[in-house]
């Protein structure tokens, strides 16, 4: 039961290596996510902004959180998106309408200011291809643009835009939700691999230093399967999407049990397809010829969100509570604990869309989903994940997630009520704990064991009497962090006993 808990924590036992990119966001143009919450551009803000017009207190909240890649620009908003309106002389820009969310889009924001951003925010950017409305050709001319040192049409065009260097973009997705039907150029599974392995192809050819990422589903379909099946030796990683969110508060804090089982899937299509499809020796590009390559999941959105919920109008300004702050912790547990598959995650999105931070006209507050994030980004990385034996009270009715077709996808029968990952950092005798008590009336008393002596604890908890408290503009703090150092009272086996309260969450830093 919850009162009589256990988790045993063996330091020997290593899993895989965390990817420190699975703390990577999103920002689209959407509602106010870029245009009042990265920057603002109005003559006489009544936020702070620096010469680019970056708002400050948004930059600080998002440099807090310590992430590695930021991907951009969209999204739905991609599917229509021509980059080439967007760089130049701000003043010739054309308007445009966008047809994913029916708005206008100024273009104001571009290529070059989002670069801009990213070296503010030290982060590395991740630019989705336009496969509804956009060409290979004009993909190629964005890469050129952005990577090339030739003497070439869209290299001089980025020089002549005042940026001799180039910018070295990494990570390419190819396309976003292209099967879905809300989509500008919607392609059958078959039409989308052969379409984008075209493009894998000229794209390899033009820079074979990029890293392609395919647009997958949610990882449990056959769209999936085939993409797999057929780009396996043409990209680096695998997009899988997935947003949870339930009312009900044990459904909405047990559904990542689905993103789970969905990075396990996947990991096994990867397997599959790898297996059957072995890289060729004298392949067309040099990727076809790396055998040692492991296509790794790039899981580029995912959240808690209701569409039905969040205000559609403001452009899906979902408010958090406590209950999410809770399931946004067990989604991060589960990349811990799946770390092996995972090359990169991106919480959608940043700021104000379906978003940690929120803006008005002239401050941020941040949101109960915040703090997770921010505690398992600055802790639960630079180490292995750890291998966890938990005894604990299961929760077996029913829980899982809609997927984009608002189809009911069945998570794992039987979920943990504790909610348990473990990090163990590399050159220092360290261990990050992260446990969720997701009974929402129990208290979960528990005992760890370290195997080892153990010299400090120190902690840190989330937690409010009410699961469905959250914070404001008029009140910022109400769910906000506690943290303390623990007086350790070690049993003669090796073991602490802990308190978790109900619906809480806890990191442990536990030092050995
Ligand atoms: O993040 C919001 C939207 O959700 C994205 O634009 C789209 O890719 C997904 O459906």
């Amino acid at each position: 039961s919850l009162k009589n808990s256990s988790i045993t924590v063996d330091p020997r036992r290593i899993l895989a290596p965390v990817d420190e990119r699975i703390y990577s966001g999103f920002v689209e143009h959407l509602g106010r996510c870029i245009y009042g919450g990265l920057v603002d551009y109005n003559k006489t803000p009544k936020t702070k902004v620096n010469g680019k017009r970056h708002r400050e207190d948004v930059s600080k909240a998002i440099k807090d959180l310590k992430m590695p890649v930021v991907r951009w620009p969209g999204g739905n908003f991609v599917s229509s998106y021509h980059w080439i309106d967007g760089v130049g002389a701000r003043e010739n820009r054309p308007r445009r309408p966008e047809l994913a969310w029916l708005g206008e889009e100024s273009n104001q924001f571009g290529t070059d200011e989002f670069i801009e951003w990213c070296h503010e925010m030290k982060v590395e950017p991740y630019f989705c291809l336009n496969m509804g409305t956009g060409t290979l050709d004009e993909a190629l001319g964005w890469i050129e643009y952005c990577n090339s040192t030739a003497n070439t049409y869209y290299a001089n065009l980025r020089r002549k835009n005042g940026h001799p260097a180039p910018y070295n973009v990494k990570y390419w997705g190819l396309g976003n939700e292209v099967w879905g039907d809300w989509q500008v150029g919607q392609m059958t599974k078959e039409d989308y691999a052969k379409k984008a392995a075209e493009w894998a192809k000229a794209i390899k050819l033009l820079d074979p230093n990029v890293q392609l990422i395919s647009c997958g589903c949610t990882g449990l379909d056959n769209w999936d399967h085939h993409v797999l099946d057929k780009l396996i030796n043409w990209v680096d990683m695998h997009s899988i999407h997935m947003y949870t969110a339930h009312d009900e508060y044990i459904k909405n804090v047990t559904a990542p049990a689905a993103a789970e089982t969905a990075i396990q899937v996947t990991k096994n299509l990867i397997d599959l397809a790898t297996i059957q499809h072995p890289p060729k020796a004298n392949g067309v590009n040099s990727l076809e010829a790396d055998s040692k390559k492991k296509v790794k999941i790039c899981f580029d959105e995912w959240n808690i969100w209701d569409p039905t919920r969040a205000d559609g109008t403001k452009g899906a300004e979902e408010k958090y509570t406590l209950s999410d702050a809770l399931a946004i912790a067990s989604w991060l547990n589960v990349f811990i604990r799946q770390s092996e598959s995972l090359g990169m995650c991106n919480i959608a999105q940043l700021v104000n869309v379906i978003a940690p931070i929120m803006t008005n006209d002239s401050t941020v507050f941040l949101q109960t989903t915040y703090w997770p994030l921010m505690l398992f980004s600055n802790y639960m990385r630079d180490g292995h994940a750890l291998d966890l034996h938990v005894e604990t009270k299961m929760y077996t009715g029913a829980t899982g997630i809609n997927d984009g077709s608002y189809k009911w996808i069945q998570g794992k029968f039987g979920v943990t009520l504790l909610d348990v990952s473990a990090v163990k950092k590399i050159g220092s005798d360290t261990i990050y704990i992260a446990i969720v008590n997701r009974s929402e009336d129990e208290e979960a008393n528990t005992k760890i064991d370290f195997h080892t002596k153990i010299s400090g604890i120190h902690a840190w908890e989330l937690y409010h009497d009410d699961v469905l408290a959250s914070n404001s503009f008029e009140t910022p703090d109400k769910v906000v962090l506690k943290e303390n150092d623990c007086q350790i009272i070690q049993n003669e086996d090796k073991s602490v006993n802990f308190t978790f309260q109900k619906h809480s969450f806890t990191l442990l830093e536990v030092k050995y």
